[in-house]
């Protein structure tokens, strides 16, 4: 089939690339030209194992091409997928200007006697879907199109395995016809198909990402009670995550969660039940423990050190979660900064961060190293933030030389605690007993 997918950020790129994948023939459109070149010369802007093989392959097999113009990919395919950025803002609720605005733009070029379907991939509210389709109407009397929602779930570092290999297909949809064409674009994942109506499949996203927020904050609650008490969070994960209704993954107790999706789409989700008129509480407290998690350690690694100004701390992990570059919403980038404003002198290393946390300028008082071990030359404490495999596999004997003082917070719960007290460090991790 013929595709065009307007936006080439994480959804959109790794989306046209596993479409052409399978044998259909991909438009990528992007209004950042720049973005657009550098694509076309073959960069990819971000880090997502596998993309860079799957893209180069599928451009030298003339199934995917990039360009700037929504009218080129509107006018060569059946089908047309929206991924541009849903940005949050400051009251929780969701910036949907660029995906009215790629609408539009879409009316704009959509002929009558050419019908389309026009499907909503990116994460936005409940009924988003009505106002796209009021849109195009509005601005275009006599287009013939429908509009779908399809929620991705994909996972930044998994995002390839993850559109290749999907759980479902969620198709909401209020039209047979689009229906029947939607099955098609995805007939060759060979994936269970969920058909809903529009409303029902925006609400899946927002509903599938709050449920696995509030796994997180559950787990990360009874770490509180573990700490409190002695017991071991992971033997009650394990203990709890077996019973095959609850299942052991999403139940990792830690930092909280971060990233791109979970906290602006629990916002998002709190924000439309409030303008239903069904407050969702429940979230409230799910994003009341998140940030309590990380209070809590910052409250345990003052009592270690007493004071944290002029104290030498090192931190192992910078993106949001381990196989990604991205250090968007990173509770390892807050951690940083609460050291810094506490006057701590803190040195940050990240196998793939770097070059962001460089350009975003995200943590300016922090000096950034080439290598885990220059980052614990010297250093009083060691904060493990983001559980990378490089740092399970670190060489901890040297590590623990290399430190002025071997004192380590595990915020990932990465190190076993028999062996790093074993080998002589003071370890604290999360829900776990010292
Ligand atoms: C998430 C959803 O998983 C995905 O389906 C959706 O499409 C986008 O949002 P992503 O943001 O890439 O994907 O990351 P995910 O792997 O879900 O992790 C999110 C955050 O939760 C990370 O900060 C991670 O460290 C944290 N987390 C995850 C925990 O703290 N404990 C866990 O047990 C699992």
């Amino acid at each position: 089939m013929d595709l065009c997918i307007i936006g080439s950020g994480y959804v959109g790129l790794v989306s046209g690339a596993c479409f052409a994948e399978v044998g259909h023939r991909v438009i990528c459109v992007d209004n950042d030209i720049k973005k657009v070149k550098s694509l076309q010369a073959g960069h990819i802007p971000i880090y997502e194992p596998g993309l860079e093989d799957l893209v180069h392959r599928n451009v030298a097999a003339k199934r995917l091409r990039f360009t700037d113009s929504i009218e080129d990919g509107v006018d060569n395919s059946q089908v047309i997928f929206i991924a541009v950025p849903t940005p949050p803002q400051p009251d929780g609720s969701v910036d949907l200007s660029y995906i009215e605005k790629v609408a539009r733009e879409i009316a704009g070029v959509l002929k009558p006697d050419a019908y389309r379907v026009v499907v909503d991939k990116s994460t936005v509210p409940v009924k988003t879907g009505e106002k796209v389709t009021d849109t195009i109407k509005r601005y275009n009397k006599g287009a013939a199109f429908d509009v779908v929602s399809n929620p991705e779930f994909l996972r930044e570092g998994c995002a390839v395995d993850d559109l290749m290999k999907p759980d479902r297909i969620v198709i909401g949809s209020n039209s047979d016809q689009a229906t029947a064409l939607m099955k098609k674009v995805y007939e060759p994942f060979m994936a269970p198909v969920l058909v809903t109506d529009i409303n029902s499949a925006e609400l899946i996203k927002h509903a599938a990402n709050s449920f696995l927020a509030l796994k997180i904050s559950y787990i990360n609650a009874v770490s509180a009670i573990c700490d409190a008490s002695g017991a071991d969070v992971e033997m009650v994960a394990t203990g709890i995550g077996t019973d095959k209704r609850i299942g052991r993954n999403f139940l990792n107790a830690g930092l909280g969660y971060g990233g791109s999706c979970f906290p602006k789409d629990i916002a998002a989700f709190i924000h439309i039940a409030d303008e239903l008129g069904v407050p969702f509480t429940l979230l409230k407290e799910v994003q009341r423990i998140n940030a309590d998690q990380r209070t809590r350690f910052l409250n345990r690694v003052r009592k270690a050190l007493w004071v944290l100004r002029d104290k030498r701390i090192a931190v192992w992990g910078l993106t949001f979660k381990p196989d990604t570059d991205d250090i968007r919403s990173s509770v390892a980038i807050d951690i940083v900064n609460d050291f810094i404003k506490e006057g701590a002198v803190v040195t940050a290393y990240d196998p793939k961060g770097m070059e962001r946390a460089r350009e975003l300028k995200l943590i300016e008082g922090a000096k950034l190293v080439d290598s885990a071990m220059e980052a614990v030359e010297g250093a009083e404490l060691l904060v493990l933030a983001t559980e990378w495999p490089e740092f399970a596999n670190a060489d901890l004997a040297e590590v623990k030389s290399k430190m002025h003082t071997p004192m380590v917070f595990d915020g990932r719960n990465l190190f076993d605690p028999k062996t790093m007290t074993e080998m002589g460090f003071t370890y604290h991790s999360i829900g776990r007993p010292s």
